[in-house]
């Protein structure tokens, strides 16, 4: 298939393309930069998608990339729900095969106690509310009758960037350990699971609609921290209080210290099945391969 392909030099999206390239298909990146083919003007996005026979978006600034000021909040919502508008207003005039998207589990909002599953309504707070609206922007080419499919995606477990990335360093200098009280979930994902799951949804005619991106087993933060330690033969003893995410990080610390439990039934139900279902043998995979 031709590809139409945001984000592709991103974390994700630089090893979906490779993944994808070497199945087969021929992959067009879309980027504001100089490594990609297409840019984001709305002429050349709209040729490309009439060029295109899927386009798959994972364009969007990094949640992490600095503090939450009101001008960041702002780029952090254009970035998704401008672009996916533009993409699906293309996609609906050329009507490829299928529009596969990224969104969030920050789609749910963070919990404590309760078990999200891909039907669940959204939390309320910044990131549920852009999630929802991420999603939205993709309505023409939902009533276009174009397949759409989109993945919310949980805490990816790779290497090159990403929040396991940016835990090796104080976890191999012996000073890892749980962020806050530890208790909240972490709804992970191995990075290869998470390829193989846009891979599916790209193929699989009979998908569309929104499905978890998260491995069948959440673990708590405090489980996260020791089972990475033990991979790493290091200890996990030092917490990162709460108090110090808070000051680092700002608003977004309360992503990581409020946690969400969220699975892939759908996903599971319409025949994916993953690689890594339990974290001990994902992080074996990435960290002793
Ligand atoms: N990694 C995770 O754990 C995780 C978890 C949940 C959801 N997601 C979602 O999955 C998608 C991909 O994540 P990732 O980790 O691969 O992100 P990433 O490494 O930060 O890459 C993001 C991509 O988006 C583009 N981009 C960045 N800022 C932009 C802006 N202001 N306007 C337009 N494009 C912009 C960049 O492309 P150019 O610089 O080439 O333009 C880059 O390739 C994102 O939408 C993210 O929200 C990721």
């Amino acid at each position: 298939m031709n590809v139409l392909l945001t984000g592709g030099t991103g974390f994700i999206g630089g090893k979906l393309k490779t993944r994808l390239e070497s199945a087969g298909h021929d992959v067009m990146v879309v980027s504001r930069g100089p490594a990609g083919h297409v840019t984001w003007e709305p002429d050349a996005i709209r040729t490309a998608v009439r060029a295109s026979d899927a386009v798959i978006h994972l364009a969007g600034e990094n949640v992490f990339a600095r503090r939450w000021s009101v001008h960041q909040k702002q780029t952090l919502r254009a970035s998704r729900i401008d672009t996916t508008r533009l993409l699906a207003e293309a996609v609906a005039d050329a009507r490829p095969q299928a529009f596969i998207t990224a969104s969030a589990i920050g789609y749910y909002g963070t919990s404590a106690e309760r078990h999200f599953v891909a039907g669940d309504g959204p939390g309320d707070d910044f990131l549920a509310r852009l999630c929802v609206d991420w999603e939205a922007a993709r309505q023409p080419a939902v009533d276009a009758g174009v397949r759409t499919a989109t993945v919310r995606i949980g805490v990816v477990q790779g290497l090159g960037d990403g929040a396991l990335q940016k835990m090796l360093l104080p976890f191999k200098l012996g000073l890892g350990g749980p962020m806050g009280h530890g208790r909240q979930w972490v709804s992970w994902i191995h990075i290869e699971d998470l390829l193989a799951m846009l891979a599916w949804l790209l193929e699989n005619e009979n998908t569309q609609g929104e499905y978890n991106g998260t491995a069948p087993t959440p673990v708590s933060n405090r489980e996260l921290s020791t089972t990475l330690g033990r991979v790493l033969h290091r200890p996990a003893i030092v917490p990162l209080p709460d108090f110090v995410l808070r000051l680092v990080l700002g608003e977004v610390a309360e992503l990581v210290l409020g946690g969400q439990h969220v699975t892939p039934d759908r996903a599971v139900t319409e025949g994916f099945s993953f690689r890594f279902s339990e974290l001990e043998p994902a992080l074996r995979d990435l960290l002793n391969g």
